[in-house]
């Protein structure tokens, strides 16, 4: 028998025959951290226009979206940024996602830096069920430099156990690594979160945004990552949770928690890749690596009902023949990509 799971009958496919069932939405543009990789302080410094206000989708106008998108087959949802802690009174949107009939997943992916103890509880609280903490190296003078704004890895340790303790699991923890960079903390990273119940992930370095200055040779390909730790300790493949998540898991063989890879870049999973974005001005963007959205902001500010907006959505989706890191970048040439501080990851 296979050990791959199957999809449930999709609402909506695309032209690829990929279902819609998970929805990222970013609540907000701005981040508290400038690391090298993401939002370089060069372009991303005081002179940087991040959205008003006014701009971004109120909570409300984010639930509906979301019920729709709900109605037409996601069944999961990940809050993104930038850092999605800096969006004021976050925890009232989770609230109102959390009630949405059908959802099955509600996560969010976060820095950790504002994720104190009492934070991690009312997030519990108010609905979400589980969080990914952003985390480059363990050394403090190595996360310093990547986070570029002197945040110290300590509380992001704290900020792990608060997400545990609260009940927030399980607990992921994203590790972009980038050649000669942080490459050096692959080992200690493994070390330290080993036997902590957190499920570490190493990130392909990948060439989204236009702002990151990324080059082939600065990927570490995951497949080496892994032959590095299994040098150190044993690991063994796991089959995946569901078709189209985007890590490849191993487990130690000495029972002491899984690692994932997560290879963009050198092995894509465009092949089963059911994610919709939703940017913090409501734009939809359908891969990671698109130009451009589609404005839902004008459809829920007008007079767009329910049915005529999901009617829309089918129709975007049914279009859809993202694949982009099948191809990589002889797709894009020269055309300004979306940067990944916006659109989350
Ligand atoms: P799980 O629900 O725990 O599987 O989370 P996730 O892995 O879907 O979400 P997370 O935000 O932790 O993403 C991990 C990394 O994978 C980030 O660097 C994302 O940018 C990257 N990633 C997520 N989705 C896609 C995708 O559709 N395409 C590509 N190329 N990368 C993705
Ligand atoms: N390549 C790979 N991952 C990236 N992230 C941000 N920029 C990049 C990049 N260029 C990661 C963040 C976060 C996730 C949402 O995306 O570290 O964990
Ligand atoms: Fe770093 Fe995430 Fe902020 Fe980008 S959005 S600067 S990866 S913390
Ligand atoms: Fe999906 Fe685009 Fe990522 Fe491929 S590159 S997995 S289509 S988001």
């Amino acid at each position: 028998m296979s050990t791959i799971p199957t999809q449930p009958t999709p609402v909506v496919q695309d032209r690829r025959r990929r279902a819609l069932s998970d929805l990222r939405i970013s609540v907000t543009d701005r981040c508290n951290f400038r690391c090298v990789y993401c939002m370089p302080k060069e372009v991303f410094g005081s002179q940087f226009q991040f959205l008003p206000r006014s701009e971004l989708l109120t909570f409300d106008e984010i639930t509906r979206l979301a019920r729709i998108f709900v109605s037409l087959g996601v069944r999961k949802i990940r809050l993104t940024g930038g850092e999605p802690l800096v969006r004021k009174n976050l925890d009232t949107l989770i609230q109102d996602l959390a009630h949405l009939e059908g959802l099955e997943d509600l996560a969010m992916t976060t820095n950790g830096s504002l994720l104190t103890p009492d934070r991690a509880k009312a997030l519990k609280a108010a609905g979400l069920q589980r969080v990914t903490i952003s985390l480059d190296a363990i050394d403090d003078a190595l996360f310093q430099r990547m986070n570029d704004v002197d945040f110290p890895v300590q509380k992001v340790l704290l900020a792990v156990d608060a997400a545990l303790d609260a009940g927030l699991g399980p607990v992921k923890i994203n590790m972009v690594v980038k050649k000669g960079l942080n490459d050096t903390a692959i080992l200690p990273m493994a070390a330290y979160f080993r036997d902590r119940r957190v499920i570490l992930r190493f990130i392909e370095f990948m060439d989204v945004g236009n702002t990151n200055g990324w080059r082939l040779e600065d990927v570490v390909p995951g497949e080496e990552i892994v032959r590095l730790i299994h040098q150190e300790w044993p690991l063994e493949p796991v089959p995946p949770k569901h078709l189209g998540d985007v890590a490849s898991r191993y487990r130690y063989l000495d029972g002491q928690g899984e690692i994932g890879i997560i290879t963009s870049v050198t092995r894509p999973f465009c092949q089963h890749c059911t994610r919709a974005r939703l940017s913090p001005e409501g734009q939809l963007v359908t891969c990671l690596f698109g130009t451009h959205g589609d404005d839902l902001r004008s459809l829920v500010r007008g007079s767009a009902s329910d049915d005529e907006i999901q009617e829309h959505l089918r129709y975007l989706w049914a279009g859809r023949d993202d694949h982009y890191s099948e191809l990589r970048r002889s797709l894009t040439p020269g055309l300004p990509k979306i940067e990944m501080s916006h659109i989350g990851g």
